[in-house]
């Protein structure tokens, strides 16, 4: 038998921040599946496919070996690509990467292994509607897309990137656009999840409730 805590929101939404924190304090194993698509983005640009490549993109994601540590640490094929994955060159594009039908089946097929007889917390956007429907939380983070578009341009700032608050904004704008339209998986609420609005709340305070919810359903 295994838990499971699903997470949705947006970009900047806090689900990173949020999941992580949860899954110390309940001992559960903390699966980021927007870090999948970065890394089949990466991977795409490393050895300098375009979009328009489909079949070679869907190829990259049925062999692709990710590895997430309890640390933090991603690794892909083996290397360490923790940082890299959060480049503005990849966040440009992995919306759009994540939209191929073929390479959502392939990562959904992925997650669903990675939860098997497991606990977890998974963060994405179609966790609590198509990954696991049945999970037994489901939350869907929200936040206004200026303060989630702050929150990211700050996080950035500190990893030394260098951006402006508008590019960062545009960014995230055009990737809400996008994922809330796919064919499959698109980011919704779902009917049973439960929604937490973070724009004035510090993450300690939406940690608290979200333990809160957890604490309930256990
Ligand atoms: O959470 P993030 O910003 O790291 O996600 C990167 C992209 O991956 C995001 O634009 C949408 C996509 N994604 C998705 O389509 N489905 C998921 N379960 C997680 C992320």
């Amino acid at each position: 038998m295994s838990f499971i805590v699903a997470i949705d929101g947006p970009a900047g939404s806090g689900k990173g921040t949020v999941a992580k924190k949860i899954s110390e304090l309940f001992g559960l194993l903390n699966i980021d599946t927007g870090a999948m698509y970065r890394c089949i983005t990466l991977e795409m640009i490393n050895q300098k496919i375009n979009l328009e490549e489909i079949q070679k993109i869907i190829d990259i994601s049925k062999n692709i070996d990710i590895d997430m540590k309890e640390n933090g640490t991603i690794l892909l094929n083996g290397k360490d690509v923790t940082k890299e994955i959060r480049s503005k060159e990849v966040s440009g594009l992995v919306s759009q990467v994540s939209s191929i039908t073929e390479v959502r089946l392939n990562m959904v097929n992925l997650q669903r292994k990675m939860a098997e007889n497991k606990n977890v917390i998974m963060e994405g956007r179609d966790i609590t509607t198509y990954v696991f429907p049945n999970a037994d939380v489901k939350i869907y983070l929200d936040a206004s897309v200026e303060e989630r578009a702050k929150r990211r341009f700050l996080e950035m700032q500190e990893k030394g990137i260098t951006t402006t608050f508008d590019e960062v904004l545009e960014n995230i704008k055009k990737r809400d656009e996008n994922d809330r339209h796919k064919e499959i998986g698109s980011l919704m609420i779902a009917p049973d999840a439960a929604v937490v609005d973070t724009t004035n709340y510090s993450i300690d305070e939406v940690v608290n409730k979200i333990s809160n919810i957890i604490k309930e359903k256990k």
